[in-house]
């Protein structure tokens, strides 16, 4: 790829707004690709129903070509005309939980270019609850295809400065409005087919989806999730730094196991909430609340932080385990996971 002049436009204003809305618009109906902000994380969105501008995005993030798109809308009517059929799951679920973290796996509309889903019968679609995401759809009029704005198989950015320290050189545009709001990916649910199933947890969980739709989720096919979402392959949103998800009862047991891992207790960054420990040896140490949505909203954060700093190991302790942290767990599991 050319390296190209990455613009940065920070929205600080209703003007600044006014005109990042007017430049991105203006890339996106060239046929380009621009870097967004949305709730859950940053996105690399380029017209979905053109196969080239979604083409660019595979080439800049470098992402496999049997990894599918999320397609974003502004509304229910052009989520509608994403799909070959809406059910009434969709509708509850669309009622309750859109404009926000949630995609829904129906199957595809013919308008649909077959390299937005990698070749399959699906689209996984999302009404995305950022303000200048929406804005932006309903300015260009066509739904936009949009992965996290990182190239493959590192974390997603939850700032602009995240997008650039990927991206820089490869898109011509970010727009920057701050941190995100929510912080991890959107919970993906597959409704194509009989009931319904959780393909990659987040920030809404099984469990409430389960209590809306008044109907257990089904078992996991033969095939696997993996091979359903490829996004779930294990060694995915992985940090330079190896990871381990661990509890300690004191500070002994902490540095028993900090010297274990056979790296200098400096290059060790500790990612906690209730065991903070008294005496810093330690690299960093971040302390993040423990509170299911603050959490999310500072993990990632903490994660490109560990890299930067050049920690070789993040030593981080186990969140609770309750339906609010699935997606916090999943993660955290992917991001320990060794392949
Ligand atoms: O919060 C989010 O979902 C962010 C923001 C930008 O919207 N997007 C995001 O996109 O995380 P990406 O491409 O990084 O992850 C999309 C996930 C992948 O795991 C992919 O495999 C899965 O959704 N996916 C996309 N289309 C699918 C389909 N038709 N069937 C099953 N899984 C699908
Ligand atoms: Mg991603």
């Amino acid at each position: 790829m050319e390296f190209m002049k990455t613009r940065h436009l920070i929205i600080d204003s209703a003007t600044a707004f006014a005109d990042a809305l007017g430049a991105a618009a203006a890339v996106l109906r060239a046929g380009g690709v621009v870097a967004v902000p949305t709730e859950t994380v940053y996105g690399l969105a380029g017209n979905a129903l053109d196969e080239n501008a979604v083409a660019t995005i595979f080439a800049a993030k470098q992402r496999p070509s049997h990894n599918p798109l999320i397609v974003h809308v502004a509304n229910l009517a052009m989520a509608k005309r994403c799909v070959e059929e809406w059910s009434e799951g969709a509708d509850q679920l669309a009622a309750n939980f859109w404009p926000g973290p949630l995609t829904l796996v129906l199957p595809k509309a013919a308008g649909i270019p077959d390299i937005v889903t990698a070749g399959g019968p699906t689209a996984a679609i999302r009404c995305p609850a950022h303000p200048f995401m929406r804005k932006l759809i309903e300015e260009c009029g066509f739904p936009l295809a949009a992965p996290s704005a990182n190239l493959a198989n590192q974390i997603s950015p939850t700032t602009a400065s995240h997008v650039l320290a990927s991206l820089e050189g490869r898109i011509p545009l970010v727009v920057d409005a701050g941190a995100c709001g929510v912080g991890i990916e959107s919970t993906v649910v597959d409704l194509a087919g009989e009931g319904w199933r959780v393909l990659r947890p987040g920030m809404i969980s099984g469990g409430q989806i389960e209590e809306l739709l008044g109907t257990p989720p089904r078992a996991a096919d033969a095939a696997g999730a993996a091979l359903r979402s490829p996004g779930l392959l294990r060694r995915h949103y992985s940090p330079r730094a190896r990871l381990h998800v661990t509890t300690w009862g004191s500070a002994r047991e902490l540095e028993e196991k900090a010297a274990g891992l056979g790296v200098p207790f400096e290059r060790i960054h500790l990612l906690v909430y209730e065991q903070v420990p008294s005496e810093n040896q330690f690299g960093r140490v971040a302390v993040i609340p423990r509170d299911p949505e603050a959490y999310a909203r500072a993990l990632y954060a903490e994660l490109h932080r560990a890299d930067e700093e050049g920690a070789s190991v993040i030593l981080v302790e186990a969140p609770p385990d309750s339906g609010a942290w699935e997606g916090i767990h999943d993660r955290l599991m992917r991001a320990s996971a060794q392949e």
